[in-house]
């Protein structure tokens, strides 16, 4: 099955096969190259897998994907794979270590990194179908305001902003979310500071940030916490690991490991939001079935 065949509003899951809980999916975003996503998304997967919570990390950089290359992993097959009709999004699912597994995508290919609206939601879609039972899915997204970085935060329930402290950084950040803002109504981001030197830093930072944004009334942009620059990250990427496992008691591990016990206490989506969502079914059979959701 193609990624751009799976319908909306479809599902070919095994309903007995998958948890009925909501899964947190948080997506990781920024408006400039180079600020620290997948560095974000890896080490925060790798902090909640070690306390327990059965971590999904989707590598959506499409075209130039590198969450495999972060955990040292060799993927057979990729998004590439499943895009071409080739296996199904089950087959390509790595184990990242205890609790932690890695939707592979590939590195230098176009087709991948084009994809439009359609097969992106194809994609999204496709989650429902795991069997693998999963606590949270953070979804690493590539640079930018592509149309296929908008669909999967719009999918995601929580949108974490990395953002560092040089202009262009600011601007890139301020031009992607006034352009999910007003393009796709996204309006409910959490910035989060990385490579600051200090909390007052990063608190400047997020301040020189918001008042770009006086004039979108409806926008909730709020403060997640900052990551300090720490050589310890250059260096767990040389040996290809997390900074949390192979250096956890460096500032950035130990800033990593608390903005994974921030994110354990976030909301978990209660209701579909009625546009594409991952997992949507659970939300879809938790309102049905007039579950109580624990957030
Ligand atoms: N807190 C930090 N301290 C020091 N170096 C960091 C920190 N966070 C990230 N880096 C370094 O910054 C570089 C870019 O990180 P990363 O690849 O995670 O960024 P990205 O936003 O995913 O980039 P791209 O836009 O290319 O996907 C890497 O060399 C990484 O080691
Ligand atoms: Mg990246």
């Amino acid at each position: 099955m193609r990624l751009s065949d799976i319908k909306l509003g479809h599902s070919n899951r095994d309903t007995d096969s998958i948890s009925q809980s909501p899964v947190q999916v948080i997506a990781i975003a920024g408006g400039k190259g180079g600020t620290g996503k997948t560095n974000i998304a890896v080490n925060l997967a790798q902090a909640l897998a070690n306390e327990g919570k059965r971590t999904l990390i989707l590598d959506a950089d499409l075209g130039m994907a590198n969450v495999d290359v972060l955990l040292g992993l060799t993927p057979e097959n990729t998004l590439y794979d499943v895009m071409r009709g080739k296996c199904e999004l089950e087959d390509i699912l790595l184990t990242g270590g205890h609790n932690l597994m890695v939707i592979p995508a590939a590195s230098g290919v176009g087709q991948l990194a084009n994809m439009r609206w359609q097969e992106c939601a194809g994609l999204v879609r496709a989650f429902s179908d795991l069997k693998e039972p999963v606590d949270t899915l953070i979804v690493d997204t590539a640079t930018g305001v592509s149309e296929s970085v908008a669909v999967f935060c719009q999918a995601a329930n929580e949108i974490l902003v990395v953002v560092c402290n040089e202009p262009a950084s600011i601007r890139d950040c301020v031009s992607q979310l006034k352009h999910f803002y007003r393009d796709y109504g996204i309006a409910r981001y959490r910035v989060l500071a990385n490579m600051v030197d200090s909390a007052s830093e990063a608190n400047t930072l997020f301040q020189n940030l918001i008042e770009n944004f006086t004039d979108d009334h409806n926008l909730q942009i709020s403060y997640a916490g900052y990551i300090p620059t720490d050589e310890h990250v250059r260096k767990a990427v040389h040996s290809h690991q997390s900074v949390v496992n192979s250096f956890p008691r460096s500032p950035s591990a130990m800033a990593l490991k608390k903005l994974a016990s921030r994110t354990m206490e976030w909301p978990r989506p209660k209701r579909a939001g009625g546009h594409v969502e991952f997992f949507v079914e659970r939300l879809i059979d938790n309102e049905n079935m007039g579950m109580e959701v624990i957030s």
